[in-house]
């Protein structure tokens, strides 16, 4: 291609689930790259309601997380002019894409899928159907619009694999009309939590949120595990296992000396977080204050979430009808008369 070519703009696609206030481990694994990656290409970003009932059984709690995290991206700078936003219930069409690609999906793909494993041990009351079937829906979301580009965090390498086999096992049965999909992850794909063991995440109440009130994050921050061997406030730290350490990459250019002060028993480790604290605020200032900003003006958010599954409806449409064509569904010319019936 001569470096004048127009380059066409590659598809990207990702979901994120209504579960409440973003965090950091969303912005650091996902959303910065959904918001470096709306600029010249092709973005749609769904909120996944749908694979939320798979967890969560409050309607109005789903109903107030999806408004949540849709002002929580908009707020940290995904612009409905570049990138497409939208609720994935308002495009039924995900659904039945769902349920024509399961036809090519062995049970044991989906039954051996980690987050399925994980699901069965963390919900062992409630291991629905739709559960086991997670992945094919994530799998429809990406190919309904034809995505290849899939900015997402490492938890979802698995998810985004099977996407791949899901595809590719349709493609051979009814001819390539699928994208395969590629996961894109940032430099830090895996945040860990307060705990400093797991990965941050709201269902393990482990998180620093961004946009909760100033003490609240102050005191998630404060309540981080940082080197447990660092006892004494005169022992040396160790910042390559010091997630507080870890997380000041991302907050600031001198991080190395921010480390060094930790070698060196120089600083301990309550400066360390107070300084972290500092800069995170510091850092989602301006979100937080464009998130109170369009939460003052009625039905924006809803407006913005109506107007992306509007615009997507023409795709999902098309997308649904070749498949139909493809796996011989609907109605076609008849049959030449005279021919036989079998
Ligand atoms: P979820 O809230 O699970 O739907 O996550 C939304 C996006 O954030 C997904 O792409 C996840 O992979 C990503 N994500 C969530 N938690 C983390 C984490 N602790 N580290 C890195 N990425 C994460
Ligand atoms: N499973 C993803 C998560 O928990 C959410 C998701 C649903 C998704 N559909 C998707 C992510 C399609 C990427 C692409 O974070």
């Amino acid at each position: 291609m001569s470096a004048t070519a127009a380059r066409t703009p590659a598809r990207v696609f990702s979901g994120v689930q209504p579960s409440g206030l973003p965090h950091l481990g969303n912005y650091l694994g996902a959303f910065r790259n959904y918001i470096a990656m709306q600029e010249g290409n092709d973005e749609i970003i769904c909120i996944v309601d749908y694979h939320a009932l798979t967890s969560t059984h409050d309607a109005e709690l789903i109903r107030r997380n999806t408004y949540e995290m849709a002002l929580g991206l908009l707020a940290l700078g995904l612009d409905p002019d570049k990138a497409v936003l939208f609720r994935q219930s308002d495009r039924p069409e995900h659904a039945e894409l769902a349920y024509l690609l399961s036809t090519v999906v062995p049970v044991s793909w989906v039954e051996r899928t980690p987050s399925f494993k994980e699901k069965k041990r963390t919900q062992p009351d409630d291991v629905n159907h739709a559960l086991l079937t997670y992945p094919v829906l994530q799998t429809a979301d990406i190919a309904i619009y034809k995505c290849r580009y899939v900015p997402v965090g490492k938890d979802q390498a698995a998810h985004l694999e099977l996407a791949r086999e899901i595809i590719r096992a349709w493609n051979v049965r009814y001819g390539a009309v699928f994208v395969e999909p590629e996961a894109v992850f940032t430099d830090s794909p895996i945040v860990k939590g307060t705990d400093g063991i797991q990965k941050m995440s709201k269902s393990l109440g482990n998180v620093v949120e961004i946009f909760a009130p100033e003490e609240v994050i102050r005191k998630q921050i404060t309540s981080m595990v940082t080197d447990t061997q660092r006892i004494l406030r005169t022992d040396p730290g160790r910042p390559e296992i010091c997630n507080v350490c870890q997380l000041h990459r991302f907050f600031g250019d001198d991080y190395e000396t921010i480390w060094e002060g930790e070698r060196t028993a120089r600083t301990g480790c309550v400066d360390t977080k107070r300084l972290l604290a500092d800069r995170v605020l510091g850092a989602f200032s301006e979100a937080r204050d464009r998130r109170a900003e369009l939460a003052a003006r009625p039905g924006y958010v809803e407006e913005v979430l109506r107007a992306g599954a509007e615009r997507l409806a023409p795709m999902a449409r098309e997308t649904l009808r070749e498949t139909h064509e493809r796996m011989g569904l609907g109605g076609s010319e008849a049959p030449a008369a005279g021919a036989p019936a079998s």
